[in-house]
């Protein structure tokens, strides 16, 4: 490989790598911010917990001043005011030494239950106020001071908490959805347009190479009659370039509009495009083509399927530096499917590569674009409705690529 052919290919391979490194950011930046935002609201609930626990042990001990001291009017007035009553979030309930529930306040209790339901339903609440956090005991006194009671204030988290302690989760989720949706609707307003282009480039190419083929086929009219021509060769080997100008013209005009699809007989159809290639590529390779039964029939559209076999073909040749075998084998499978499975015994493709075999611009050729194989999953995908893929490959043993057609 020269210099400047290395240069080429690696120029096409750091496209491919580039692309799969911003992939790669993207995500990374994805999850660093998803990290981030639960890392917050985390402390946030930390800290409104905190104040949460605050407000509680104000609100039992306002309640234990209220029962062991002789409070004035004014005095009370103020802790159930300013005190007791301005909680109105946190779920608390009260219960004597014994566990019998006194009142609570904050806990929504359906009206429509029976009194029994309500016992049960105070009851479920307190066991989960028990997992929760652990009560606050409220002393009784009497005169001297020693306690001869106590009271316990169960509580837990209040709805705006647990809402926040909730609310990353359903965040990133709606995030991630939306991301999904963004992202599909994208890559398919992408794909559209290169579809555009591919349709436009080829039918444009076709449309322009109409009319110096039709000049030529004039030209080659009049030199057939012209009496002076003595190497009558000179016409028979323009004719047959102008044939191979009219099917590359057949091939680009057929991948600019939708192709028309004919039962074809497979077999046939390969046959004809390796006798073909055979004259143009070196003697020492040798193609073998197996069919069982010999006529196999698919819908396929002979000029594109013809380009398919070539590129594959084409390639197969390159992977074996100009000596070696080549083993077509078509068959029909259980389900109806046509097999077409095309190996050679050239150099493989690494494992870590074969998904990019298949991308615009992935090239190990000095001369080569990368585009072969795209093309050739354009065709079979997008127009036969049908798979192809590498079926197995080892470095310098050779590759299989499979073809799958619908019957
Ligand atoms: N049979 C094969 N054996 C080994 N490598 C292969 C084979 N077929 C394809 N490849 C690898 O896949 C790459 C892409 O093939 P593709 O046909 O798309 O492009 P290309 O042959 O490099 O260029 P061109 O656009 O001229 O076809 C090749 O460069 C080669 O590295
Ligand atoms: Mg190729």
């Amino acid at each position: 490989m020269t210099k400047e052919s290395q240069n080429l290919s690696h120029r096409s391979l750091d496209l491919v790598k580039r692309r799969s490194t911003i992939n790669l950011i993207v995500v990374f930046l994805a999850f660093a911010i998803a990290l981030a935002s639960v890392y917050f609201t985390r402390i946030i609930v930390e800290q409104l917990k905190e104040r949460e626990l605050g407000i509680i042990q104000l609100y039992a001990k306002s309640l234990e001043f209220t029962v062991n001291n002789e409070n004035s009017p004014s005095e009370l007035a103020f802790i159930v005011r300013d005190v007791l009553y301005p909680n109105n979030s946190i779920p608390v309930i009260q219960t004597n030494g014994v566990g019998q529930v006194l009142g609570t306040r904050n806990v929504e209790i359906d009206q429509s239950l029976s009194d029994v339901e309500k016992e049960e339903f105070l009851k479920e609440t307190l066991k989960e106020m028990k997992l929760e956090y652990d009560p606050i005991e409220i002393p009784f006194r009497n005169e001297k001071g020693e306690v001869f009671d106590y009271q316990y204030i169960y509580y837990k988290n209040s709805v705006l908490l647990n809402r926040l302690e909730y609310y990353p989760h359903v965040q990133l989720s709606v995030i991630a959805i939306f991301s999904i949706i963004a992202y599909i609707a994208f890559s398919y307003s992408k794909s559209a347009e290169q579809n555009r282009v591919w349709v436009g480039l080829a039918k444009e190419t076709a449309h322009q190479l109409g009319t110096p083929i039709s000049s030529l086929m004039a030209w080659v009219e009049y030199f057939k009659e012209d009496e002076s021509l003595h190497n009558k060769e000179i016409i028979d080997e323009l004719e047959k370039d102008i044939q191979r100008l009219e099917m590359i013209t057949a091939r680009f005009s057929n991948i600019g509009s939708v192709p028309v699809l004919n039962y074809e007989n497979v077999p046939a159809c390969v046959e004809a495009t390796v006798s073909y290639l055979k004259k143009r590529i070196s003697k020492k390779v040798e193609i073998n083509i197996s069919a069982k039964p010999s006529d196999i029939r698919a819908r396929i559209n002979k000029p594109l399927f013809d380009w398919v076999i070539e590129n594959i073909c084409k390639n197969a040749v390159d992977s074996m530096g100009g000596i070696g075998k080549i083993d077509i084998n078509i068959k029909r499978a259980i389900d109806d499917k046509i097999i077409i499975d095309i190996t050679d015994n050239g150099k493989g493709i690494q494992k870590s590569k074969i998904k990019d075999v298949f991308l615009p611009g992935y090239t190990t050729k000095a001369r080569g674009w990368g585009l072969g194989l795209t093309l050739v999953k354009r065709i079979i995908e997008k127009n036969h409705d049908g798979k192809i893929f590498v079926r197995n490959t080892e470095l310098n043993e050779g590759t299989t690529f499979r073809i799958l057609l619908k019957g």
